[in-house]
């Protein structure tokens, strides 16, 4: 297969953003990429704000803490040393509290507010709030640089974001509070985020399947960031069918033409004990895969109309596991995402 590969330089990006329908391969692209990343010598963060704790699952290791934590090593490339991935489960209340002991030395105070429920209101109470923190410490880790003693800073942050229905307002949410705060420290650090956000630094990129709704989905997604101001980056088609039959066969499959008795002889020849309705099921699902290789090729066309660099990831058989993550990342550097 003849992956579609594109020329673009994503090398001076430092926030990686992930977004997709849900289901079609996020968190899944996400890990892939920081891999990739860190196969070519960076030092990545991977972040997730979404509670789930998908990358521990990912990644096979226990729930991982409010703490960033050295989670897997790239692969070694041309003898450069890899780099390594960190990943950080980023929730509110706890960003809440750090930003609390950052800016106002609220240590034991902070925890206190935490006891009398003040943290659980301005984060559930108020959604804004909640993406307001979340953002904010993507923020704070892009920035960080070797100046923040004690901190380990990055190449490139990944993060695992929301899917593409709440990313533009998940991203927007401070260009909202530089609007509310006219002036002083809440405007200024709004601002800042937004800067960053909207910067060449950044980019959103959209994850999708060969399927209409997914594509159609990611170009209203493409269009509403487009609006907001915030960079695309490139659409990542994942879970893609192997291509391995000819053009011919896939619609003699299609208009239920293949010949019954030469696929029964070529089994034959091969060994099958060839019983009956087994041939007659064979075609079947041949129509089948060939119907649904003629939708992905429709929506192929369309993603290709969406003008964004693309990149295609495999299907693979019986799911993703660590050493598939490793064959995904390989996959999109091969391709230049990564
Ligand atoms: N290329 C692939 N090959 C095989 N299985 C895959 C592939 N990509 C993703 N999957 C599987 O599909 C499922 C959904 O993937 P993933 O969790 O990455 O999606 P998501 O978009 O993050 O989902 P959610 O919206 O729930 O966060 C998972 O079980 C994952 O292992
Ligand atoms: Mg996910």
């Amino acid at each position: 297969m003849a992956a579609p590969t594109s020329d673009a330089d994503w090398s001076r990006v430092r926030l990686h953003v992930v977004t997709g329908k849900g289901g079609t391969g996020k968190s899944t692209v996400a890990a892939s990429l920081a891999l990739g990343l860190a196969s070519q010598g960076q030092q990545v963060l991977l972040c997730e704000v979404e509670g789930r704790q998908g990358i521990a699952r990912m990644f096979d290791v226990d729930p991982l803490p409010y703490a960033e934590r050295r989670i897997a090593t790239g692969l070694r490339h041309n003898g450069t040393p890899p780099g390594v991935v960190h990943a950080l489960h980023i929730d509110p209340e706890s960003a809440l509290l750090e930003y609390l002991s950052m800016y106002y030395k609220l240590g034991r105070a902070g925890r206190a507010l935490d006891r009398f429920g003040v943290i659980e209101f301005a984060t559930t109470i108020a959604p804004g709030v909640r993406d307001v923190l979340l953002t904010g410490k993507v923020f704070e880790a892009v920035r960080r640089n070797s100046r923040n003693k004690g901190a380990i800073s990055y190449d490139a942050v990944v993060l695992d974001a929301p899917p593409t229905g709440r990313i533009t307002r998940f991203l927007n949410v401070n260009d909202e509070l530089a609007g509310l705060a006219k002036v002083g420290p809440i405007r200024s650090q709004a601002d800042t985020v937004m800067t960053l956000f909207r910067s060449p630094r950044t980019v959103v990129h959209l994850v999708t399947v060969l399927e209409e709704m997914p594509v159609q989905e990611t170009a209203d997604g493409i269009a509403e960031l487009t609006r907001a101001g915030l960079p695309v980056g490139a659409v990542i088609v994942n879970l893609v069918r192997p291509r391995d039959i000819s053009p011919a066969d896939l619609e003699a499959a299609r208009d239920g033409t293949l010949d019954a008795s030469r696929v029964a002889t070529d089994l034959e020849e091969a060994g099958v004990d060839v019983a009956d309705g087994l041939v007659d099921g064979l075609l079947a699902e041949a129509h089948d895969h060939a119907e649904r290789r003629a939708l992905e090729d429709a929506q192929r066309a369309v993603v290709a109309q969406l003008g964004r660099p693309t990149y295609e990831l495999p299907r693979l058989a019986g799911g993703v596991d660590l050493g598939g993550l490793y064959e995904l990342a390989a996959d999109l550097k091969k391709q230049g995402l990564a």
